[in-house]
């Protein structure tokens, strides 16, 4: 039967906004804040998004605890936690305007802990040299989304909740609109719009270990690409150390890095505290060695150095990996993270609340008295779409990206409590970018009306047709093809595999049934998940075949040492002519040598101001 698109509910807007996290919200709000007309679409419900998963904090070099810090040090841990492969200038924007964005959510009503002396409180975390997470307990995530969403439905930004986005529309080059569907009913929708902002996340549900919830499916990073974005840096996924191994039920639930950063202590099931057996050479000189030195750390001493349980994520992962793996692992299977005998119990209630009654309530543990048992779980993608730094323009124009689809802060791996700042500041810049192109536009794009017809046919015979594959096997599948050959650590051939699985798995999708009509159909929802999941799966494994090297987040077993070439390239990942997947190494542009000073800078001439002033200009 023909379609008859102009039977379609549509919907008009200057920008849509894909995604209500911490980053689209604050993209709406810079958006709407300009007086475009602005909606945000969101598969579930507000206030449900992977931004609550940053329990501890958003990074910035406010300097409220530790007069020392400023954004010069926070730009080169950012640097030197990514292993000097993220973008120069991203991580200059992200580390000069954190604290104006935290300061903003202040003023929007955003209710931080604070200091004695009444300043926003900043907390230890990993790979950051002085205590810098502004936070509230540890729901800090849950709060910024909070501010956003008050702040953005005051402003009149348009919700539609509940709205999966299908495919971008395009007039030629440009971006035209989107064709989505809301859940609850079927009904496809057409958004006409002159611009689109990304800002859909990561994809973590192709692990079966994960800190992502089911909307996590990598929808905007396979839109983009199926668009002819480029995507970059997908190699390096990040396993959080810590997240909940048992009961099983809750595996993969983050455990926040909050514990650490407060004093928690990891250790293996002889009792040791296995950390000291695991401090690189690169972050040697500014670990403690002993365990009076990082008691002393804990008890205030600024002249201590911090402790190995605050080394980068990647290194902590890959630390309880090898402990598990050589049998000194905990009963189900990662290791013990210990508050308990580090801390009061009123001081834990007070700035972990959410872990307190998490493992009472999931896992029967009172972590005021014992240890939590944690292990890695699949927890954010460094990588995403490539997008223009100052604009986060992507290689479409009239398509922006932010957040954690986008790539380029992060580099090899991202440093905990920057996903917040990230959000706040590239969401910001994104809405900023999406104006500019805006007011630059010639005409308004059409919106075609053949490519709609062909995007629903798509997307409805996957319920026409008599019988075909059942997604949530497809899904399972994927899983363990992902589990198995695209974790912490990876080799050539486990990848090769892997691509092997995933071509056969791409080939299985095309035929995938949901038995019923689109009202109410969670199976159709979850076939539409898996085209997107299959895309991003693809790409990441793709480009961590063409990583040779390890680095960060990406550890190849067959080749691992860094190697000083991974430098000079990124892994570009686009869609051919010819609908195959290409991946190529794209040369780095050099670092500007005035950040290249910085990031290789000594600390103690960062703190003097030797490299001249540390007050920020963009
Ligand atoms: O551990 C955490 O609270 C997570 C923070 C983050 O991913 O930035």
């Amino acid at each position: 039967m023909a379609l008859d698109v102009s039977e379609l509910q549509t919907i008009e807007h200057d920008v849509l906004v894909i995604g209500a996290g911490g980053a689209g919200l604050r993209a709406a709000i810079a958006c709407s804040g300009q007086k475009l007309d602005t909606g945000v679409i969101s598969k579930s419900l507000l206030g449900k998004a992977h931004t609550v998963m940053a329990e501890g904090g958003m990074a910035a070099a406010m300097g409220n605890v530790d007069p020392r810090d400023n954004w010069k040090i926070h730009f080169r841990d950012t640097m030197r936690g990514g292993k000097f492969l993220n973008v120069w200038r991203m991580a200059e924007l992200h580390a000069k305007q954190a604290p104006d964005r935290v300061r903003e959510l202040e003023d929007w009503g955003a209710v931080f802990d604070r200091t004695k002396d009444g300043l926003i409180s900043q907390r230890n975390f990993g790979g950051h040299r002085y205590p810098r997470l502004a936070h509230v307990g540890d729901r800090t995530g849950l709060e910024l989304i909070r501010s956003l969403q008050d702040h953005g439905i005051h402003q009149g930004i348009d919700f539609h909740m509940e709205v999966t986005a299908l495919e971008l529309l395009k007039d030629g080059d440009r971006i035209s609109g989107v064709l989505a569907y809301r859940r609850e009913t079927g009904r496809f929708v057409v958004f006409r719009c002159k611009a689109v902002i990304l800002s859909t996340g990561g994809g973590g549900k192709a692990w079966p270990v994960t800190s992502n919830s089911w909307e996590y499916t990598g929808d905007g990073i396979a839109m983009a690409y199926d668009a002819g974005a480029e995507l970059m840096d997908l190699e390096f996924t990040q396993f959080h150390p810590t997240g909940m191994v048992w009961p099983l039920s809750v595996r993969g639930i983050l455990v926040t890095e909050g514990v650490r950063g407060d004093g928690g202590i990891l250790k293996n099931n002889q009792g040791e505290r296995f950390m000291f057996n695991y401090i690189s050479e690169r972050f040697a000189p500014e670990t403690a060695a002993t365990v009076e030195e990082a008691h002393r750390w804990l008890e205030g001493d600024k002249n201590a150095r911090r402790p190995p349980e605050l080394l980068t994520r990647d290194e902590v992962a890959r630390a309880i990996t090898a402990e598990v793996k050589a049998g000194r692992g905990s009963p189900h299977g990662g290791v013990f993270l210990d508050i308990a005998s580090r801390r009061p119990a009123d001081f834990i209630k007070r700035k972990l609340p959410s872990m307190y009654h998490q493992f009472k309530e999931l896992a029967e543990v009172d972590i005021t008295r014992e240890p939590m048992e944690v292990g890695p779980t699949l927890h954010y993608f460094m990588g995403g779409i490539r997008v223009d730094a100052d604009s986060q323009q992507t290689t479409v124009p009239g398509l922006f990206a932010c957040g954690e689809c986008a790539a380029g802060l992060h580099g090899a791996n991202r440093l905990g409590g920057n996903s917040l700042s990230d959000l706040i500041v590239f969401g910001k810049l994104a809405g900023d970018g999406a104006k500019a192109y805006i007011q630059a536009l010639p005409t308004t794009p059409r919106v075609d009306g053949d490519q709609i017809t062909s995007a629903i046919r798509r997307a409805t015979e996957i319920l026409n047709r008599a019988e075909g594959e059942n997604p949530y096997l497809l899904h399972a599948r994927l899983e363990e093809t992902m589990a198995r050959g695209v974790g912490i650590v990876r080799t050539k051939n486990e990848l090769e595999t892997a691509v092997a699985e995933l071509e056969d798995l791409k080939v299985r999708a095309r035929t995938m049934k949901a038995p019923g009509a689109s009202q109410y159909n969670p199976g159709w929802h979850e076939a539409l998940a898996m085209r997107s999941l299959l895309v991003t799966s693809e790409a990441v494994t793709r480009a961590a075949l063409m990583r040779e090297e390890s680095r960060g987040a990406h550890t190849r077993l067959d080749h691992p040492d860094e190697n000083p070439e991974g430098l000079t390239y990124n892994v570009i990942v686009k869609k051919a002519a010819d609908g195959r997947m290409e991946t190529e190494k794209r040369r780095r542009p050099d670092g500007p040598p005035h950040l290249v000073a910085i990031a290789n800078a000594k600390i103690e001439d960062l703190e003097a101001g030797k490299l001249g002033t540390a007050a920020p200009s963009t």
